[in-house]
């Protein structure tokens, strides 16, 4: 019986989905719980050599657009398949492998992934087979092959396993089990001021923590400014106040996953050890969010996320109740960690470089400053979009139909297109949108050609939080001080696969209070 199997947490492999030629790979086991693995095999006909495959949906994260360790970078102890063969493609485009078996492309393809990519479709075209490190990504850059890749329902190219995939050597399996509030359902409603408000007292306590003047490293300050942000929306005002954010830092950091794709040993080292850093931080990180629900206890507060996910658990026992209402949050704030930071620290960083832009910001205008903030995502995004194949699909590049088997990965890389489907799209210009779109002037052939938030079915569901969070923390900032940088340019770091990039070198800036502002936001 599959199920109970499932549920002791270790799959007996019925399903095929764990276990890879004798030998328990992964166990998806907290997939089968949160999800409707009925254990059935699943390996297509045509695929020699079966992959995991699944129609289980695990519990929501914005991966793999927002990083986390790449399959291509992140499966330690995997040359048990160094002979096996890969799905089959038919018929099959020119292919770029390498001389070790497994390791494929891998070796070139992670030096440098958008220049591996850019350089792969000049020479082979838009449609191309890459095998790296165990996996066969079928690459997709035309107008149709892209806008097809968006199409595809979850049950035939799956979104969550292809980002179970990348997340499941670095995050413990229990903070995937038994997630009840997903990004859908937090930002679903049209309740924008459960959060609006949050981000407000956000940032007046970083700016209370900058002080009248100093400097600061752009990436350095925007990723403590999001985890200010993020914890202040789902874990209450609390946890962003110096007392909880302290101690919720260093934490969080310890199950970050967003690093892997830079350091891509430091995840086989997390397997090795069988995550016993990472469940420490968790559980220390579960006493926190015990503590804080512990102090709002009769005390009214009430109306905000955090509130909203304890109801959700309100038929657990206390203990349980507390544990899970933890990795939730969790959850979430790895979700908006992934990219939230980076695309505030390029939205300041492109905003500072472009005085006559600032003048226009400072004087008020947020609709300049949304659209800085899109412009600024769409030139960093360097996500590889993914889905797993799980049933033989049918990809039609616009001039060849493609057979994709299962196992394989439709894959398409944000960095190549996003700056390559018009002309113009290679410089910084907020013209390029209209609000939160891509503006109609832009003359490219398919929409989908450029992404910031993704598109379709799975396009992410914070985009207006995201935006918002964007807008107001760098209101808050540019109104407050002025702010000069100390360098001349920025740029992604090459070797980033996944997520909104980091920059290649410090991006330090000199700030003082702006005449006649007072010195205390309270
Ligand atoms: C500037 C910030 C952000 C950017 C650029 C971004 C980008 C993206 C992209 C490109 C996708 C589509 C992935 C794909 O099609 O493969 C996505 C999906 C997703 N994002 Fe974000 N994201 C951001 C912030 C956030 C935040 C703050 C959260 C949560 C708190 C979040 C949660 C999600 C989730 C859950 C999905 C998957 C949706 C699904 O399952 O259908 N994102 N994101």
């Amino acid at each position: 019986m599959p199920g109970s199997r499932h549920d002791a947490g270790r799959c007996g492999g019925i399903c095929g989905c764990s276990l890879v030629r004798g030998r328990l790979q992964s166990c998806l086991g907290p997939l089968h719980d949160a999800g409707r693995c009925d254990g059935a095999p699943r390996y297509g006909s045509r695929t020699r050599s079966p992959r995991p495959t699944c129609s289980t949906r695990p519990a929501p994260v914005c991966l793999p657009a927002c990083g986390a360790a790449s399959p291509l970078q992140s499966r330690p102890g995997l040359l048990h398949d160094v002979a096996v063969s890969l799905p089959a493609i038919e018929p099959m485009p020119p292919r770029i492998t390498g001389l070790v078996p497994w390791l494929g492309a891998g070796h070139r393809l992670l030096r440098n992934p958008t220049g591996f990519f850019r350089d792969a479709r000049t020479r082979l075209g838009d449609t191309f087979v890459v095998d790296a490190l165990g996996w066969r990504l079928f690459c997709v850059f035309s107008p149709a092959g892209v806008r097809r890749l968006y199409e595809l329902p979850e049950r035939e190219a799956s979104f969550g396993l292809a980002t179970f995939q990348l997340i499941r050597h670095k995050v413990p399996h229990e903070l995937l089990a038994g997630r009840r509030n997903s990004p859908h359902q937090l930002f679903g409603g049209s309740d924008v001021e459960r959060y609006l408000g949050d981000l407000e007292r956000a940032v007046a306590l970083e700016i209370d923590e900058l002080g009248p003047a100093g400097t600061f490293e752009i990436f350095s300050r925007m990723r403590r400014l999001g985890h200010r942000l993020g914890f202040a929306a789902w874990a209450g005002p609390e946890a962003a106040s110096p007392r909880y954010l302290d101690r919720l830092i260093p934490l969080y950091d310890r199950i970050d996953t967003s690093d892997s794709f830079v350091h891509p040993l430091r995840t086989a080292l997390v397997e090795a050890t069988g995550k016993r850093r990472e469940r420490r931080a968790l559980r220390e990180i579960e006493v926190i969010i015990a503590e804080i629900l512990a102090e709002r206890e009769g005390t009214g507060t009430g109306g905000d996320f955090l509130e909203q996910i304890r109801e959700s658990y309100a038929d657990l026992p206390p203990g349980e109740r507390e544990r899970s209402i933890a990795r939730d949050v969790v959850m979430l704030h790895l979700g908006a960690q992934s990219n939230l930071y980076a695309a505030l620290a390029w939205t300041l960083v492109n905003v500072l470089l472009h005085p006559d832009l600032l003048e226009r910001i400072v004087t008020g205008d947020d609709d300049l400053l949304e659209r800085c903030a899109s412009e600024s995502i769409r030139l960093a995004q360097r996500s590889i979009t993914l889905r797993q194949v799980l049933v033989p699909v049918e990809i039609d590049d616009g001039f060849v139909r493609h057979v994709v088997h299962p196992g394989a990965m439709i894959a398409t890389m944000l960095s190549v297109t996003n700056t390559q489907a018009a002309p113009g799209l290679e410089h910084f210009d907020p013209g390029h949108y209209e609000g939160r779109r891509l503006a109609d002037s832009v003359p490219v052939p398919a929409r989908e050609l450029v992404s910031t938030f993704g598109h379709g079915r799975h396009s992410c569901p914070a985009q207006r939080f995201a935006i918002s969070a964007i807008r107001i923390a760098l209101r808050r900032l540019l109104e407050r001080y002025t702010i000069e940088p100390l360098f001349r340019e920025a740029r992604p770091l090459p070797r980033q696969l996944g997520a909104v990039a980091r920059a290649d070198a410090p991006c330090t800036v000199r700030y003082r209070t702006r005449a006649g502002v007072r010195s205390s936001m309270h």
